[in-house]
């Protein structure tokens, strides 16, 4: 068998669209959904991330602010700016790209964001929201990889989801979304015994660990969805990107599978603008 290629890239586009025109009749009410980028320092990958999230705001009409910090400036001040977009009312988003530099208490900045306007889901709040089932805001990933499943129509009532990785940013919250639509759901990471036990067992597989090609065909269960959410570069001249999962192996074994790059990858930003879109229609009917 080879699997079927999951297209983020194709389904990011068809989303977007719709989010154009969304954005389009909130600012013909004047409530232009605006966004604001916060990255402290130099890291490349970082700095990649936050131009791609600046370009995708351009061309759905969202309007963004981007402030940019040198890595040794005081937590403070990044504070004092957060407090300030707060209270902005042509801000409807607020992204602090992660990691910040190790003067930084992370927890205190994702805290310090409002939860009304915190698009990445990463504040207590809004997990706890998720955690009841009730969100306000699911971080952008793990939105993206569900939104793939749903247009793919895979049902996951009663279905064996296993997550590899067990960060706040994915693996948490991909779990708690995974047990909202009925999976069965185990949680996988570097203390887990004997790993491919685990994932051969998976109908839906989710492969968020960020080590290069960790998962091979055979640890992946015939006929699997699986989803492959890292993103990793290679050493090397040419530097390319792959995923987790060992794609030339896991595509003769998989039913449906992400590729990296073109996979779950651009959904992240699709839905960042989504749920930037979405706080300014909540605050267009305040
Ligand atoms: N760093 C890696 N992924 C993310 C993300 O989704 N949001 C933010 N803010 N930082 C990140």
């Amino acid at each position: 068998m080879t699997a079927k290629i999951l297209d983020g890239n194709a389904l990011s586009a068809k989303l977007r669209e719709s989010l154009r025109q969304r954005a389009a009749e909130l600012a013909a009410q004047g409530f232009q959904p605006g966004l604001a980028v916060i990255l402290v320092g130099e890291n490349p990958a970082s700095q990649v991330y936050v131009r791609n999230k600046i370009k995708a705001c351009e061309a759905v009409g969202v309007y963004s602010e981007k402030y940019e910090f040198a890595a040794d400036i005081s937590p403070e001040e990044v504070l004092g700016m957060i407090a300030a977009l707060n209270a902005d009312p042509a801000i409807h988003g607020i992204l602090v790209q992660l990691p910040l530099p190790p003067q930084f208490d992370e927890d205190e900045v994702l805290e310090a964001v409002s939860p009304e306007k915190d698009v990445d889901g990463f504040h207590a709040e809004n997990v706890g929201l998720l955690a009841q089932g009730n969100p306000r805001f699911i971080s952008c990933t793990p939105y993206g990889v569900m939104e793939m499943l749903s247009a793919e129509g895979i049902s996951l009532r009663g279905k064996e989801a296993v997550v590899v990785g067990r960060s706040n940013i994915v693996g948490k919250p991909m779990t708690l979304l995974l047990i909202g639509a009925s999976a069965t759901v185990t949680v996988c990471h570097s203390q887990t015994k004997d790993l491919a036990f685990h994932t051969r067992r998976a109908d839906v597989l989710v492969a968020a660990v960020g080590k290069p090609k960790m998962i091979t065909g055979d640890m992946i269960k015939p006929g699997a969805v699986v989803i492959d959410v890292g993103i990793n570069r290679l050493r090397g001249p040419d530097g390319k990107l792959c995923g987790d999962v060992d794609f030339e192996s896991a595509k003769e074994v998989a039913s449906l599978i992400t590729p990296v790059p073109g996979g779950v990858g651009p959904m992240t930003i699709t839905m960042l603008l989504a749920n930037t879109i979405e706080s300014a229609d909540r605050a267009s009917a305040k």
